[in-house]
């Protein structure tokens, strides 16, 4: 019923001409793709990835986007100029984000309203890290952090929102949940959710993403609550993302 994405984070990686030859080798590769499919580049690779895409099934995304609509904010981005250049997804709060850029649970409910109000579909970051999970708790907090990140959405739009739970030791570590854990922690989302926006939840696309690659990726999504991946290291080769895709693609019935 709900639609897998599979989306890439290649996070700062990639020139603007290598990130259009990546998406090039792509692109047949992932052309029969049953889900979403969806890079998220760069700010400076856009114009180049969008470019690239033109015509293709994969959606393009940003990594990260300013809250207010313009003014004096160095060095900052607006939901403005993504939207000119074609961007239609936006990465928020990715643990990164959080971790070295001061990211809370509050500018990322600013970023997801408005991403929303731009008509972008944002991918939500929430997870919890090995201290976290190891004193206990951290399944009250990933369901705090996805509640705070979409409080004050309007019903109709949190369909809109996907999730991505992203437990902070998986991330680039090649330690991946387990099927079992990643899909546990998931229905502790969907729940939290649901307490807010009732059986909308069950509409709401939530992925699993840390260390996710081409050797797992068919596990995880066997699981019921998995709605797809969000995908780092991997998404930056193009036979592994599209093995990702493929194992997305076939829990579409
Ligand atoms: P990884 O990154 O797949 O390299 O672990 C995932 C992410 O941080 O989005």
């Amino acid at each position: 019923m709900r639609k897998p994405i599979i989306a890439g984070n290649w996070k700062m990686n990639m020139t603007p001409s290598q990130g259009a030859a990546l998406i090039n080798e792509m692109k047949p590769l992932v052309a029969d793709a049953k889900c979403d499919v969806v890079v998220c580049v760069p700010y400076v690779d856009i114009p180049a990835a969008a470019e690239a895409l033109k015509g293709s099934n994969i959606g393009l995304g940003a990594q990260n986007m300013n809250f207010e609509p313009k003014g004096a904010f160095t060095g900052e981005i607006s939901a403005d100029m993504l939207k000119e250049l074609g961007v239609q997804y936006v990465i928020i709060g990715h643990s990164e984000r959080r971790a070295y850029y001061a990211e809370t649970d509050e500018t990322v409910n600013k970023k997801v309203k408005a991403a929303l109000d731009a008509g972008f579909t944002p991918i939500v970051c929430v997870g919890e890290s090995l201290e976290q999970r190891e004193a206990g708790g951290w399944e009250k907090l990933i369901a705090d952090q996805a509640k705070a990140a979409l409080d004050g959405v309007c019903p109709m739009c949190v369909t809109k929102v996907v999730i991505a739970y992203e437990p902070i030791w998986a991330i680039g570590t090649g330690k991946t949940a387990s099927d079992e854990q990643a899909n546990e922690a998931i229905a502790i989302i969907r729940k939290a959710v649901s307490e807010v926006y009732g059986e909308k939840a069950e509409e709401l696309r939530i992925q699993y993403g840390g260390s996710m690659n081409a050797k797992n990726a068919q596990g995880l999504m066997a699981q019921e609550q998995i709605d797809g991946g969000l995908i780092g290291g991997a998404s930056l080769k193009a036979p592994d993302f599209s093995v990702i895709v493929a194992a997305a693609s076939a829990t579409v019935k």
